[in-house]
């Protein structure tokens, strides 16, 4: 059981050592849980839910996946991390297998996603001031309002979330930030001669799955070429076949002169996160200038291998593009009151809420939990809808049957 007032007394006493010792920078549903398989988790009192999160889009390749299980623990035996002090057998390999795979010269391999998003500011200021040539310490950077791209000082600086900004200041500063999807207002702060990058998820996973007009990224990227700006792609959420293609910005065939990548690039099984550029820019950072002591390390990058071949072989961007196809058809089907809007690409979705008696996203949530279904409201009214790229056919149809029956419960 889910409910609030009637979880077990395992499940209670581990959240009440969570509560007592931890810090409260979270507020999870109240379910423990203890495996994973696939789509699937089970808390520890055995109830079996389908994962409709995926740690954020980290789980694309399911659960524990086999293959990424054994190359943990065979790596693991043999070298784990050696800084990068000295050279590993795998981060060449790992170097080589990811620049080809998604067409960059170089990549700078970091943990985190909010890290890569770090080494991707820091990459298009230097860029900005040994190549383009923009006056020191004066580069800026465009983003888009509504965006979430981590949770660092000079990432929340670029907010427009007051829970994600409020009393953190002073803020770093260098940022023009626009409205989402407006063309417009892009091409006003691209007329800033020392503007170095426009930083932009291609589809703004955490506000609520906003998916821009078709041709917004095609277009962003011309202007920004056409304005000696870099045009910069999180795809840590977006990318690895999350969407319905390997990278979102496949959709419309744009190549960014960023890429950020993270979670889902080691299947949830190890922090692994990358930044890929061309030499053009990559060159101008030099020994000293940035890294990180688990970045690059081989166990790490055996992981991202393995998980990468995972998507490829079993086709995960075509599931997904399949599946996100079936999800939204029988999701727009359900007669709901509650339920105003289905949107979504591939399997990254989301509905939203109207609330109605003070039922809210959250209720609907606990409900789905007690239906078996693991979902997470954000912003009060929207929930995602984000499963394992494994799943099949039947389970998706199954999974909309429970949602179709948790949203009619509340009628
Ligand atoms: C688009 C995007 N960028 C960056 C991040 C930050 O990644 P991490 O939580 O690994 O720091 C997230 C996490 O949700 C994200 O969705």
């Amino acid at each position: 059981m889910i409910a609030e007032t009637n979880l077990s007394v395992k499940s209670q006493q581990i959240i009440d050592l969570e509560d007592k010792y931890g810090a409260h920078n979270y507020h999870p549903l109240p379910v423990v849980l203890e495996r994973g398989q696939g789509v699937f988790v089970w808390d520890v009192d055995g109830k079996k839910y389908y994962d409709f999160l995926s740690a954020y889009s980290a789980v694309n390749q399911g659960h524990c996946h086999p293959k990424i299980v054994q190359t943990l623990v065979e790596q693991s035996q043999k070298l784990s991390l050696t800084s990068r002090a000295f050279h590993n057998n795998v981060l060449g390999e790992y170097e080589k297998f990811i620049t080809g795979l998604f067409g960059f010269d170089k990549v700078l391999p970091m943990n985190t996603g909010a890290e890569a998003v770090e080494t991707a500011i820091k990459l298009a200021r230097k860029w900005g001031y040994e190549k383009k040539g923009v006056a020191e310490n004066a580069a800026k950077l465009i983003v888009c309002s509504g965006n979430f791209h981590g949770r660092t000082i000079s990432i929340v600086s670029a907010s427009t979330d007051s829970d994600a900004r409020k009393n953190f200041g002073p803020y770093t500063p260098g940022y023009i930030t626009i409205p989402y999807n407006t063309i417009e207002a892009l091409a006003e702060a691209l007329k800033d001669t020392s503007v170095v990058g426009f930083l932009v998820e291609p589809i703004q996973g955490e506000a609520g799955v906003l998916v821009p007009n078709e041709g917004y990224l095609r277009t962003c990227s011309e202007m920004c070429k056409a304005a000696n700006v870099l045009f910069i792609a999180d795809e840590i959420q977006t990318g690895i076949a999350r969407t319905g293609q390997m990278l979102a910005c496949d959709h419309e065939s744009v190549k960014p002169d960023m890429l950020i990548l993270g979670k889902a690039l080691s299947g949830g099984m190890y922090p692994v996160s990358a930044v890929l550029a061309n030499d053009e820019v990559m060159m101008c950072i030099k020994p000293g200038q940035h890294g990180s002591t688990y970045g690059g390390n081989p166990l790490g990058c055996k992981i991202a291998i393995t998980a990468m071949n995972v998507v490829i072989d079993e086709r995960l961007a075509e599931n997904s593009e399949k599946l996100g196809e079936v999800l939204r058809t029988e999701l727009r089907a359900i007669h709901s009151e509650r339920l105003t809007t289905v949107r979504g690409k591939g399997l990254l979705n989301a509905i939203v809420i109207k609330e109605i008696n003070g039922i809210t996203a959250w209720e609907v949530c606990l409900k789905l939990a007690e239906n078996g279904l693991l979902a997470k409201p954000t912003h009060g009214d929207i929930i995602r809808f984000a499963p394992p790229l494994v799943i099949t056919n039947e389970q998706i149809l199954e999974c909309a049957s429970i949602i179709k029956k948790t949203l009619e419960s509340f009628n």
